[in-house]
């Protein structure tokens, strides 16, 4: 089943395009990767599919009765908003404010923050500051907060960004789970592994157009060749 789609989109900001004709698909269960250059557009596409952003041309369609509250996100994260001065529990429980009524937050969405951090293995973190967690933490904290709105469909842009290769395979060992558990996964990397392991389709941006397809089709053709050289997997 068809969860969102979009043709002959154009990407950009303020009249500005970025990348046009765009054409994609993204199914119920899917394992998305999307890979390519810095500035290619990968988070303008993801940020344009959640509706942040206003495409230039064309529009997405979330289809199937999908809500953009049922779509989970971890942004791309930087240095300074690794910062941000709150407990685990309250980074966890902002992920439900959009469907958030009243001021305080419930018994059971305290219980849903739990269970989520004992899911991602942090549970012995719970009272922690954000602040003084690893970058790992960060992101296993972030992907519990993305979960607190969705257990349907997940962006995450770069979440392995700055990940030593220990912890960057535990992260994927816990997407390959949510997948595997049904979860549809959307995800920004520059990493070929989960590309070459994990995902089912590729959207590769580049400055000089895309590629979209399965992943045997992605490997098959010239981005995909050439991404593989790059990462040095062309024997
Ligand atoms: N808010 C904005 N307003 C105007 N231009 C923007 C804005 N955000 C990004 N851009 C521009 O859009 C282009 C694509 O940026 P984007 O962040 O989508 O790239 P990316 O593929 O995610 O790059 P990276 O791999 O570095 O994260 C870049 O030229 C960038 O400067
Ligand atoms: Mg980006």
């Amino acid at each position: 089943m068809t969860l969102i789609k979009g043709s002959d989109i154009t990407l950009g900001y303020e009249g500005q395009g970025i990348l046009s004709g765009l054409s994609f698909s993204v199914n119920d269960g899917d394992y998305l990767c999307i890979v390519g250059e810095n500035g290619s557009g990968k988070s303008t596409f993801i940020k344009t599919v959640l509706g942040l952003v206003e495409p230039i041309k064309g529009k997405i369609e979330y289809c199937g009765g999908l809500k953009k509250n049922e779509i989970g996100y971890l942004p791309q994260i930087s240095g300074i908003q690794r910062d941000f001065p709150s407990s685990v529990m309250e980074v966890v429980l902002s992920g439900c404010l959009n469907r958030h009524r009243g001021f305080f937050y419930t018994a059971g969405e305290k219980r849903k923050a739990r269970e989520q951090l004992v899911r991602l293995g942090m549970e012995d973190r719970i009272s922690s500051s954000f602040q003084e967690l690893s970058g790992g933490q960060h992101q296993r904290v972030l992907l519990a907060r993305a979960l607190m709105a969705t257990e349907k469909l997940l962006f995450l842009d770069e979440p392995v960004s700055g990940l030593d290769p220990k912890t960057t395979s535990e992260l994927y060992e816990m997407l390959r789970e949510l997948n595997g558990a049904g979860i549809t996964l959307m995800m920004v990397t520059h990493d070929i592994h989960p590309a070459l392991n994990d995902a089912r389709t590729i959207l590769h941006f580049s400055h000089s157009g895309y590629f979209f397809g399965t992943k045997e089709e992605y490997f098959n053709s010239e981005p995909g060749k050439e991404f593989m050289k790059e990462a040095g997997h062309d024997n």
